[in-house]
């Protein structure tokens, strides 16, 4: 048996990030689960961010953001980052998380994380509870230490997190990889 529920966010797993972002001589930075990739070509993404965030108003006036992966070494901050406001508390300095500064765009990213997403802001939809920033991406910052020989990029190596109706988890185990269902096994000479 399945029972109807009226119309809510059921979309989980989903990624988290630390969002950071910089106003004139204000940085800031604050945790977002609304977000996720709309584009290809052209690299774009969204986050949608609730009116009231003092983040909001920096990201609405400087028209840009970086988007920050997260890890299980991160994942206090994660927190931290979402119930915390920079208006009372500066986080960067709470959570000893140190910044560099993006290349594309003038913003900090977090030297901790494992990718850095430098995005300029589009268009602002004002959906509802939430404004959906449209951006495209102007840049990406990788760490070495997740790049195997070849230059591929294992992301897996940095211990990334999700976020599943109100909890974080780490993702464990590696079930299959992209078109593993189709790809013929190779004949053993
Ligand atoms: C796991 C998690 C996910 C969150 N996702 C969002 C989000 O997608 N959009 C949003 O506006 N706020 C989100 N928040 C809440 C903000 O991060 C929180 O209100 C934060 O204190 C805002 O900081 P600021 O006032 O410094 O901008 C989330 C919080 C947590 C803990």
């Amino acid at each position: 048996m399945k029972q109807s529920w009226k119309p809510g966010n059921m979309l989980y797993p989903l990624p988290v990030v630390l969002v950071t972002c910089r106003h004139e001589n204000i940085d800031n930075v604050f945790t977002v689960a609304w977000t996720g990739t709309i584009c290809t070509n052209p690299a774009m993404v969204y986050i949608s961010v609730r009116p009231e965030r003092y983040s909001y108003e920096l990201i609405k006036k400087s028209k840009v953001f970086t988007i920050n992966l997260t890890t299980k070494k991160l994942v206090k901050a994660v927190d931290f980052c979402g119930v915390r406001s920079g208006r009372q508390v500066n986080k960067f300095e709470a959570m000893q998380l140190e910044c560099q500064e993006a290349q594309t765009i003038n913003c900090p990213i977090l030297k901790d994380s494992p990718v850095n997403i430098e995005c300029k802001v589009n268009d602002i939809l004002e959906l509802g509870s939430h404004h959906m920033f449209i951006a495209t991406v102007t840049n990406v910052q990788v760490d070495e230490n997740c790049l195997e020989e070849n230059g591929r990029l294992a992301l897996e190596k940095s211990d990334p997190i999700v976020y599943s109706h109100g909890e974080y988890y780490d993702l464990n185990q590696v079930l299959g990889s992209f078109g593993y269902s189709v790809r013929k096994k190779k004949k053993k000479k």
